[in-house]
């Protein structure tokens, strides 16, 4: 069983090793086989070298250091924006670099406007603006979409960070009848990003970022059982790690369907380990090794230890894959640690890269949600 340990991050010259040797890795790849046998018989990445250098103690302040100027007079949206969450962090944080407009898309109205309050108090100039959004029923999604669409004052939305989500919660069916996991931390983002996405694309560099996670190595889309029998078979990680893939195709269907025809990129990622209260509704004691046994199961990794980190070195992906000009050549791409993750080297599943997954998601997306958006 893995070891608790205070978020320290005391693995982080390790893995920077291991990021320097993933890329060392990849050269040498490349070279052999532009010397060797001509074709190259896998899919190789452009060098991530080309883009600036980051690491797993890279913090949100830090890249405001490069990034302000991309965020400076931006209109960003951000899903799940309590205090202390890491879309919390996350807003406090662009926030010091004067974005245009943040729209704080919270379940709870009071505990939004706290976030706004904190923003307005440090920085009065920015327009801070709440709306309600439910991200587990396709009526209130709705209803979010509308008033956000309605702001005349507002006809554009630069940037969209889907980080609202919920994690290895007891089985439990939406009033729209789809497995809770799979329906707020995936439908119920896919229909929001869709209905406003006409707001999206009248900006000159519409963004979408989607919070996804490591755990999407627990499981793949289950095509013909996501709801898990209606809870017969329900595993709370592997619903959570179905939905975690879902974060990371819907992703890579938005930079294939958006991409070229409309400039749209959009980029997933693995925030890292942070303490936040998406833990604190079960008994670790009895969640861990439920998890550790699927793990196990699936041949995975077994931590020692749990690398936790701070919530400011959490976001720091996000804010790269919110604002990083560069990452533009690598549309659709899966982050971490501010940087592309190395499926060679990282935890990154077949079934969450795969093209084919992510067009098939889509398809049962816009039927689960019943309405389609044709790109
Ligand atoms: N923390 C980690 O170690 C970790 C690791 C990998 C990935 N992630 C991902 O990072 C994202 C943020 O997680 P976090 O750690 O910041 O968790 P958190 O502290 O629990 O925050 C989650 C946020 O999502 C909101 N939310 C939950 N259900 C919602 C719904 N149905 N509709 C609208 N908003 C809803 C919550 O609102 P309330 O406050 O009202 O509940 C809260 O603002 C999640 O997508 C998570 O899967 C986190």
């Amino acid at each position: 069983m893995a070891k608790l340990s205070s978020p320290t991050g005391t693995k982080s010259v390790s893995r920077w090793i291991n990021q320097v040797s993933a890329l060392a890795l990849r050269a040498v790849r490349t070279v052999t086989q532009e010397a060797g046998h001509g074709k190259a018989e896998v899919e190789i990445k452009p060098n991530a070298q080309t883009l600036r250098q980051y690491n797993t103690n890279t913090t949100g302040d830090d890249l405001l250091k490069d990034l302000s100027g991309e965020i400076q007079g931006k209109v960003i949206v951000t899903t799940g924006v309590t205090l202390g969450s890491l879309g919390g962090t996350f807003v406090q944080t662009i926030a010091k670099a004067q974005p245009a407009v943040l729209i704080l898309a919270g379940r709870n109205l009071d505990k939004a406007q706290a976030t706004a309050d904190a923003i307005k108090t440090a920085h009065p100039n920015i327009d801070v603006r709440k709306v309600q959004l439910d991200l587990g029923s396709f009526a209130a999604v709705r209803e979010a979409a509308a008033t956000i669409n309605s702001w005349t004052d507002m006809p554009h939305i630069d940037v969209l960070v889907n980080n609202a989500g919920i994690m290895g919660t007891d089985f439990k069916l939406t009033v729209d009848g789809y497995e809770e996991q799979f329906a707020s931390n995936h439908l119920g983002h896919f229909l929001f990003t869709n209905l406003i996405m006409d707001k999206l694309l009248a900006s000159k560099a519409p963004r979408v970022v989607g919070i996804s996670s490591e755990a999407h190595r627990l499981s793949p889309i289950r095509w013909s059982d996501y709801n898990f029998s209606d809870g017969e078979s329900y595993d709370r990680w592997q619903a959570y790690g179905q939905s975690k893939t879902a974060n990371i195709l819907m992703c890579l269907a938005l930079a294939d369907r958006l991409g070229a025809s409309h400039g749209l990129t959009a980029f997933s990622l693995h925030p890292g380990v942070i303490a936040t209260k998406l833990v604190e509704h079960f008994d670790f004691t009895v969640a861990l090794p439920e998890m550790t046994a699927l793990d196990k199961s699936l041949g995975n990794i077994i931590w020692d230890e749990i690398p936790w980190k701070t919530p400011e070195r959490g976001v720091a992906t996000h804010i790269y894959a919110a604002f990083e000009p560069s990452l533009k050549g690598y549309n659709g791409e899966y982050l971490q640690d501010s940087r592309i993750s190395d499926p060679y080297t990282d935890t990154v599943r077949p079934w969450a890269t795969s093209r084919v997954e992510a067009d098939r998601l889509w398809k049962l997306s816009e039927k689960l949600v019943g309405q389609e958006f044709s790109y």
